[in-house]
């Protein structure tokens, strides 16, 4: 019997969507239960793999004495290029490396040769019975280098600048108008240089592997990564293994910040490692390793410079960006794209320039691009508005889009303005002094700033099961990962809602490649692709149930077409009679089913109305524009900041912040909360602290640790206020969740900055904007 599918209008209505729900793993990490990947310390002869790095940044291998090392008791093994299992392929391998997918985001492979490109290279890996004897023989082990001199960065003289025409960095929003013209005949023309230090994500829990060849052909990798899927195509082409062969599972994540997004060296090393032992290997990065294991934020200058009318209407942008990339890779964060959309402007041109130096690859970051870039489009911003004497806020009302100005489709919805209306009200930006250095407290001086941000909806796509059991419990899975953000929380919510169930009678199943697989968690794709398809998977759950109904005799929905019944609160029902209808679990039971499943993938597209069409919405051929159904889809969001600078010491201390979210549907305020506060927090750090310092001669880092690499600490961060404007997108996917993970970063600094400079007239463009620079 052919039936209709039921897709009903019903986004969860219960009422667990949207409810500040703790999170339902916050016991198991407080009390220790939680497993992260480098607790699985049962598995059967598990021995410890240590990392033996370069000293110098650029050189040829040629040799090792490995005599005092060997004698160390325990020790078990010393690999090096020499010895190691070879790969099927090696990332080396431009062509190979594009077959191991998105994960395989660095182009080149440590003990593949003699050559050392980076400071800190992997030159061996050293493997002993315990964690303690290995790093002993490490440090015992002599590496012998023959160094050449290193290329520290595109600054470095010894450098040679190039446009890249491929890779990341070669990626730049398309021109419109002719920039050059307008800006050079503009009546208000403002050109600023802005410098963004190296910036480390550094996650509480480092880069961690455990490797366990379960049989010869059959790996597992208990792996801290944001991305169990990429990470499985990755390794199982470098293995020569069907993905299938290779199971990645990470139950929790100690955070990422987008450095657990792709595959590094270390779990490749651990892989290969495991294989030559015949047992089960560790290897955690130690925290100076997590600064040289894991990619960073490039050091970059960007140039802008605006045109705009005596009135401060913008007729130009032009971004010009030019940063480090490493010996093999051309990867560059793309700035320009929150330049190009952030205000209507009639004309933009952006270019890129790269450097190679002796670096490891740069990577996604909190952000990547529209971090930085918001840097120097809302720092600018806030010149034109005292150029040509108005509020910072209404300088950007003047230059509202209210279109996407790079393809000129309508916003699939945008609630900036109400962002900036809600920021001001609850920030008290009434009462700001429009002049700068004139409000005071005692003697330290006090500034208000604000910014902008915007974060693209990217499109993700994602499976999810739901497995609802007649006795009223469901299990839901997907090879998603946790951050720490709330994934599992707000997933449950979803199922629960979906279901009709309290979220104690849901279990949400993520973090292991058995699963249905879904996308990376990164670029704030997580909570939209997975809801969305748990929330499918709960249809199709229904759908089937629905056939069972209206065959069923006994069932009050006996005869009644599936068009016209609803899922609602865990029942079946007439739309027309909702009384007349009955629990899922009562279907379920007289047909003698024990359980019930259901699938779906979950994409974005036209759809939040009508999950049918979320479904079978086209999306956009991948590596295309996100877009759905001819709208451009973006987070929006407004930053409220005050200052006190202390004059004669130079410090700066944020006293008050005010963030204002438009991300769609906020699945959990709670979780969302402490994702805008992380965000703002981590920009907050990047203002004022945060920055790698790599030697100019030796090109290694010289700081890395977290005791030289300053982040924000609880003194550092005043009372944050954070809101989300009530948005309904009904456009971006079934659920309408944009994903906040990444918008709470964006215009961060600029609204510091903007800050200190209301407070003392002086505008700093070098980040962090340390004391030094201040005085
Ligand atoms: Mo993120 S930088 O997309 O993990």
């Amino acid at each position: 019997m052919e039936m209709e599918p039921n897709f009903a209008d019903t986004n969860p209505k219960a009422g667990v969507v949207g409810q500040p729900l703790s999170r339902v793993d916050g016991r198991a990490k407080v009390t220790g239960a939680a497993k992260y990947s480098a607790e699985y310390n049962q598995l059967p002869g598990l021995v410890h793999a240590v990392l033996k790095t370069s000293d110098v940044a650029r050189g040829r291998i040629t040799g090792f004495d490995v005599s005092a090392a060997r004698q160390v008791p325990g020790v078990l093994a010393i690999i090096t290029h020499e010895n190691i299992p070879k790969l099927a392929k090696t990332p080396n391998n431009p062509q190979d490396q594009q077959a191991m997918g998105p994960g395989a985001h660095m182009g080149f492979l440590p003990l593949t040769s003699d050559q050392v490109h980076y400071a800190a290279q992997p030159v061996a890996i050293v493997v002993a019975d315990t964690l303690e004897r290995a790093q002993h023989a490490a440090a015992l082990l002599r590496v012998q280098i023959s160094p050449e001199t290193p290329v520290a960065s595109f600054r470095d003289p010894k450098a040679e600048e190039f446009k890249p025409k491929e890779g990341r960095a070669a990626q730049l929003p398309k021109p419109r108008g002719n920039a050059q013209a307008a800006f050079a005949g503009a009546p208000i023309q403002l050109t600023a240089t802005y410098e963004h230090a190296i910036n480390h994500h550094n996650p509480m829990e480092p880069g961690a592997t455990t490797a366990h060849w379960e049989a010869p052909d059959r790996l597992t990798v208990y792996d801290a990564t944001q991305g169990i899927v990429w990470t499985q195509q990755a390794l199982s082409v470098m293995l020569g293994l069907s993905a299938d062969q290779v199971r990645v599972v990470n139950k929790f994540l100690g955070g990422g910040f987008g450095c657990k997004g792709s595959v590094w060296p270390h779990t490749v090393l651990a892989a290969q490692a495991a294989r030559a032992m015949g047992r089960p290997v560790k290897l955690v990065l130690t925290r100076p390793q997590q600064f040289t294991g894991m990619g960073h934020r490039e050091d970059q200058d960007q140039t802008l410079r605006l045109g705009a009318t005596s009135e401060g209407k913008l007729l130009a942008l032009l971004h010009e960006k030019t940063s480090t990339t490493s010996p093999w890779d051309a990867y560059a964060e793309t700035n320009s794209k929150i330049v190009d959309l952030l205000y209507a402007c009639p004309a933009f041109e952006a270019t890129a320039k790269l450097a190679k130096a002796n670096v490891m690859t740069s990577t996604f970051m909190r952000a990547p691009g529209e971090a930085p870039g918001s840097f120097a489009i809302e720092s600018l911003m806030d010149d034109l508005a005292y150029r040509v004497g108005v509020d910072p806020l209404q300088i950007r009302l003047l230059n509202y889009a209210d279109r996407d100005p790079s393809t000129g489709k309508p916003w699939s919805s945008k609630s900036l303005k109400e962002c900036y209306a809600r920021g001001a009200e609850l920030f008290g930006w009434a009462k700001r002094n429009p002049k700068n250095g004139q409000m005071r407290q005692g003697k330290l001086l006090v500034g208000y700033g604000m910014a902008s941000g915007t974060y693209p909806v990217h499109s993700g796509q994602g499976n999810a099961r739901v497995r609802l059991y007649a006795d009223g419990h469901a299990v839901v899975q997907a090879a998603a990962t946790d951050l720490g953000t709330g994934t599992y929380t707000v997933i449950t919510q979803t199922a629960a809602d979906a279901l009709g169930l309290a979220p104690e009678n849901i279990r949400f199943e993520l973090g292991d490649s058995q699963l249905p697989s879904t996308i990376v968690s990164g670029g704030s794709m997580a909570a939209g692709t997975v809801s969305s398809s748990v929330y499918l998977a709960a249809q199709d759950v229904w759908q089937k149930l629905t056939k069972v109904a209206v065959m069923d005799k006994k069932s009050p929905l006996f005869g009644a077409k599936p068009t016209d019944i609803e899922a609602n609160g865990g029942r079946l029902q007439l739309k027309a009679n909702p009384a007349k209808g009955e629990g899922f679990a009562e279907i379920m039971k007289r047909a003698m089913m024990t359980d019930l499943e259901g699938s779906a993938t979950g994409r974005y597209g036209a759809g939040y109305e009508s999950a049918q069409a979320a479904l079978n919405a086209k999306q956009d051929a991948a590596g295309g524009k996100d877009d759905a159904a001819g709208h451009s889809m973006h987070s929006f969001g407004a930053h409220f900041c005050e200052v006190h600078v202390d004059p004669d010491l130079g410090t700066v201390r944020v006293k008050r912040w005010v963030s204002v979210i438009g991300g769609g549907r906020i699945l959990n305020p709670k979780t969302a909360r402490s994702q805008i506060m992380g965000g703002a927090i981590m920009g907050i750090g990047a203002a004022l602290m945060e920055g790698t310092v790599r030697d100019p001669h030796l090109a290694r880092y010289t700081n890395a640790s977290l005791a030289d690499y300053h982040v924000c600490v609880n003194a550092d961060i005043p009372e944050m206020t954070v809101e989300f404007v009530d948005e309904k997108d009904p456009y971006i996917n079934a659920m309408g969740v944009k994903g906040i993970g990444e918008i709470s970063i964006v215009g961060t600094s600029a609204a510091v900055a903007n800050a200190i400079y209301h407070a003392t007239g002086r505008r700093l463009r070098s980040l962090p904007i340390t004391p030094d620079k201040m005085l």
